[in-house]
């Protein structure tokens, strides 16, 4: 479906003032909140929340609320986001340069505070984890959702204190835990050994950019990381491109909530995650997502979600 003539009008109007072009050229690179926006034009939150408004109107880009804050993104439309495409086209990279690089500023101060916050948390983090969620039954459900394997190579994103090595390492023939924090590191390495699995390395690494090769692991673990991320989209990209032909993903976090107290105490990102939004990833990144699992919490604390996404079998060549 293509948009009408009157959908365009409205949707290159709404683009055509300098601040909307600004937001949109952000946009176009990752989802934002109002606040991190305000930030990045030196621009009043109301200022900038009536451009995002006009935009959201014409459909050119799409509101959602997490916790209290509110994030946007580009729409994910086909014919709209060509629109958006096209006119950043036009446009002479060199315009965007500044506002690019205080983006950058931006994103930089709160990944140092994240990893500030994990390299202080190391030794608790276990006690931690265990704060929001009922450990036992989101493990189970994570171990029946991995399946029984053996599997040749398991890829932990953000593995922290490596208690997913430690549940599944043992039906791995190899495994692999990828950190920003060194001090999480030498946690996980204890506890490795302690759990007597020796085909564990242990790795310092980004998990938007891991070097490690395409499609090289039947299992990749994304475990209550994201909603500490900047760009939780490209992480489920680059865990995606690491699964196998038959391999799977499993990414592991919060379903959407409201303690907002998480972000200033805890140094969230996002509260939670719906499944329109993570499945929307998983496809984009070529892979077939399952029916998500849902696991409530006991008493207090936060429902824990599972998402399952395998990367279709290379389909063998029949013989004539
Ligand atoms: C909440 S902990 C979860 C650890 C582990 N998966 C678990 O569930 O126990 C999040 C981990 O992600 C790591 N992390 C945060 N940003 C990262 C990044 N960009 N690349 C790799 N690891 C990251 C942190 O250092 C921390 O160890």
């Amino acid at each position: 479906m293509s948009l009408t003539a009157e959908q365009t009008i409205e949707a290159l109007r709404a683009a055509g003032e300098p601040t909307r072009l600004r937001i949109l050229a952000l946009l176009a690179g990752e989802e934002l909140s109002v606040m991190e926006l305000s930030r990045v034009l030196d621009q009043s939150q109301p200022r900038v929340s009536r451009h995002l408004k006009l935009m959201t109107d014409a459909g050119l880009i799409e509101r959602f609320p997490d916790g209290a804050r509110v994030f946007y993104r580009v729409s994910h439309d086909v014919d709209a986001r060509r629109l958006t495409d096209t006119v950043l086209d036009l446009l002479d990279d060199a315009e965007g340069e500044a506002d690019h690089a205080r983006l950058d500023a931006v994103r930089d101060e709160r990944a140092t505070a994240a990893a500030a916050y994990f390299e202080t948390v190391a030794p608790s983090w276990d006690r931690i984890r265990s704060l929001y969620v009922s450990e036992s039954a989101v493990e189970s459900a994570i171990a029946r959702a991995a399946g029984p394997g053996p599997f040749d190579r398991v890829v932990d994103l953000g593995t922290g204190s490596g208690r997913m090595l430690t549940l599944l390492g043992s039906k791995a023939r190899m495994s692999i835990g990828l950190d920003l924090s060194q001090n999480m590191l030498n946690i996980a390495r204890a506890n490795v050994v302690k759990a007597g699995l020796d085909k564990v390395e242990l790795r310092h690494g980004d998990i938007f950019a891991t070097r490690l090769p395409n499609q090289s692991a039947d299992l990749v673990l994304v475990h209550q990381v994201l909603h500490y991320l900047v760009d939780p989209a490209a992480a489920v990209a680059e865990a995606a491109r690491l699964v196998s032909p038959g391999g799977k993903l499993l990414i592991v976090d919060f379903a959407p909530h409201d303690l907002e107290q998480l972000r200033d105490e805890h140094q969230h990102r996002r509260l939670g995650f719906a499944d329109e939004e993570i499945g929307r990833w998983l496809a984009e990144a070529g892979l077939d997502a399952s029916a998500s699992i849902a696991l409530p919490p006991d008493t207090a604390g936060l429902t824990v979600t599972i998402w399952t996404a395998t990367r279709p079998a290379i389909a063998k060549r029949s013989v004539a």
